[in-house]
């Protein structure tokens, strides 16, 4: 469904973020990129959405070439992002949030569908941005990208600074996503937030993306350790 091959992003040309990374996401399912900070892995999800253009590299989502289109164009092609961070707008409520966002293309969730799918929301329909919790903070980012009806929902973060309660309700809600045609793709920060959503992890270190691995194998908790203690952020 997603292939990605040989791509290359950044900053500066001359110092890449993300080097050379390829991966297939077999869809429909639920797959997690694992790093540490700096790793790249908001810098991969940016590319992938067309936030920010790659140097060089191919992204192919059923069977469309997205590479270097445009925020909306991947929105049209059936990509959404719920970025790290929420980025929500403060003085609109949640209805707002929900009715100014529209499909891409055809029918996908009514904003019914989405208060039904998050009831905390419904509950605070009329509440502004800056008058929820995280949580419901999180919830809104998660079904605002819902409702331009994606076929791959990039989700950066989706539990940062969440209780493991609601961590919990989140990651419930994107395991679920798969069976309402909606492949997710999430950032986490460890192995262990990663055994809770999917049985597939990839290890981003350095820009560098490792082979899937299952999140329980003691390989992935080793890729990261190993880095975290040998390796700077961006060898030169
Ligand atoms: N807008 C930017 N301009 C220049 N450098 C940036 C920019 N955004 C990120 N970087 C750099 O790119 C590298 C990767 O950052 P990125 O945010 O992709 O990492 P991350 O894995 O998402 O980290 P975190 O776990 O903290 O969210 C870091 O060295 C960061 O300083
Ligand atoms: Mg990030």
């Amino acid at each position: 469904m997603l292939h990605v091959r040989d791509l290359t992003a950044g900053y500066h040309h001359d110092n890449p973020v993300v080097r050379s990374v390829s991966f297939d996401l077999p869809t429909p399912g639920v797959h997690a990129i694992v790093g540490p900070n700096g790793a790249g892995k908001t810098t991969l999800l940016h590319t992938l959405a067309g936030h920010l253009h790659p140097t060089s590299g191919r992204v192919v989502l059923e069977r469309r070439d997205i590479t270097g289109l445009l925020p909306h164009h991947t929105a049209q092609a059936g990509v959404a992002l719920a970025p790290q961070g929420r980025r929500l707008w403060p003085s609109l409520t949640v209805l707002d949030h929900l009715t100014i966002t529209r499909p891409a293309h055809g029918a996908g969730f009514s904003v019914e569908d989405l208060l039904d799918l998050f009831p905390p929301l419904a509950a605070r329909r009329r509440h502004h941005g800056h008058q929820l919790s995280g949580g419901e903070q999180q919830m809104l980012t998660i079904a605002r990208a819902l409702r331009t009806h994606p076929r791959l929902l990039l989700a950066d973060e989706p539990t940062e600074g969440l209780s493991p309660r609601i961590a919990e309700q989140v990651t419930g809600i994107l395991r679920d996503l798969p069976h309402r045609g909606v492949t997710v793709l999430a950032t986490l920060p460890h192995t262990h937030a990663a055994t809770a959503l999917t049985d597939r992890v990839h290890i981003l270190t350095a820009g560098h993306l490792s082979d899937p691995l299952d999140p329980h194998d003691r390989q992935a908790d080793a890729l990261l350790s190993d880095h975290l203690t040998l390796t700077p952020a961006h060898p030169e």
